[in-house]
């Protein structure tokens, strides 16, 4: 594992991206990479098992059916190298079915130390793969993952669950571009993509009458309690689901139920909330199927296939580099 300077740097990563983004006079926000520390990370796991979040259980069954023949379109991959380590249950059917043919390599990459060993304790024991997680950003890992490789070893890069859709269009496309660039001819990836649904389907989504994904929200203000000596009181702020139908995207927000002052002892300064005051957390972008083959294609990826789950509104997109 690279492990190395995660802790420190990620630390004063979160501190930096705090301070930016609740600075005063600017509409405030905070990257939905922060969500996932170990509490985020649960609280995401049983938001993927809610009746009204279908996301996580289509892309597992498009996975399930597809997979000998992603992997064969894929051109029987040595290397598999997975973007954000999840549960690893959909994973699971991608890695058997090419480790059917031949021993292969899994190599998750997250900068969550803690999704990652979870992910490759259990995939790395599947027969036929041996399991290396690398502690990275994305584009990094890519690069650790594919050194010394053989002339004639392909790799497969997979890049599921929608995790995309937290990009903006814009940074989606040069995104895949920097993975291609990485790439050989013969390498492929995966893609997969919430599609466009009814506002009302999204929303529930979204603001669960549970109230999980509402925690696993506001958790982001009890991390900058945890890990920045943050005072902030969470019954004083709620959680808010808004579907923007022009951009396409779902987004959560947090409201400040309150005018108040919040305390942040390692930034050693407080941050001023107007009473309905709120801070963006993330943006889930939803796609048509052609936009997805198209913001690949532009950037010089080839479509090879497509698969679409019609009841619940998900895609996988298999390209070729
Ligand atoms: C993991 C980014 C795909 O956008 O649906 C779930 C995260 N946010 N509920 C998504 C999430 C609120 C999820 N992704």
């Amino acid at each position: 594992m690279f492990a190395a300077v995660s802790e420190t740097i990620g630390t004063s990563a979160f501190a930096r991206d705090v301070s930016e983004g609740l600075m005063d006079g600017t509409r405030k926000t905070l990257p939905s990479s922060w969500l996932y520390d170990e509490v985020g990370s649960a609280l995401f796991e049983v938001i993927t098992l809610l009746p009204e979040y279908g996301l996580t259980r289509a892309d597992a069954a498009l996975l399930r059916d597809a997979a000998p023949e992603i992997v064969r379109l894929a051109g029987e991959p040595e290397r598999v190298i997975e973007l954000g380590s999840g549960s690893g249950t959909k994973t699971r059917y991608i890695l058997e079915a090419a480790a059917a043919e031949q021993d292969i390599t899994y190599l998750p990459i997250d900068i969550s130390g803690a999704a990652l060993s979870a992910c490759s304790s259990l995939l790395g024991k599947l027969p036929g793969v041996s399991a290396q997680p690398l502690e990275a950003t994305y584009l990094d890992g890519i690069e650790y993952s594919l050194r010394g490789r053989e002339a004639d070893e392909r790799a497969l890069i997979l890049f599921l669950g929608s995790t995309i859709g937290n990009f903006t269009p814009r940074e989606a496309e040069d995104f895949l571009d920097a993975v291609r660039e990485k790439l050989r001819p013969g390498d492929s990836l995966l893609l997969g993509a919430d599609l466009v649904k009814p506002r009302e389907q999204l929303l529930r989504a979204y603001d669960d009458a549970l109230g999980v994904t509402a925690a696993f929200n506001l958790n982001l203000l009890g991390r900058i309690n945890r890990e920045l000596g943050g005072e902030f009181v969470l019954s004083r702020f709620a959680h808010e689901a808004r579907f923007d139908e022009r951009h396409s995207r779902i987004e959560m927000h947090i409201r400040s139920l309150t005018r108040q002052r919040v305390w942040i002892g390692a930034l050693d300064r407080a941050v001023e909330f107007e009473d309905g005051e709120t801070i963006w957390t993330e943006s889930s972008h939803k796609f048509r199927p052609k936009e997805i083959a198209a913001i690949g294609e532009r950037v010089g990826w080839e479509m090879k296939r497509q698969w679409l789950d019609p009841d619940w509104g998900f895609s996988e997109t298999l390209f070729s580099a």
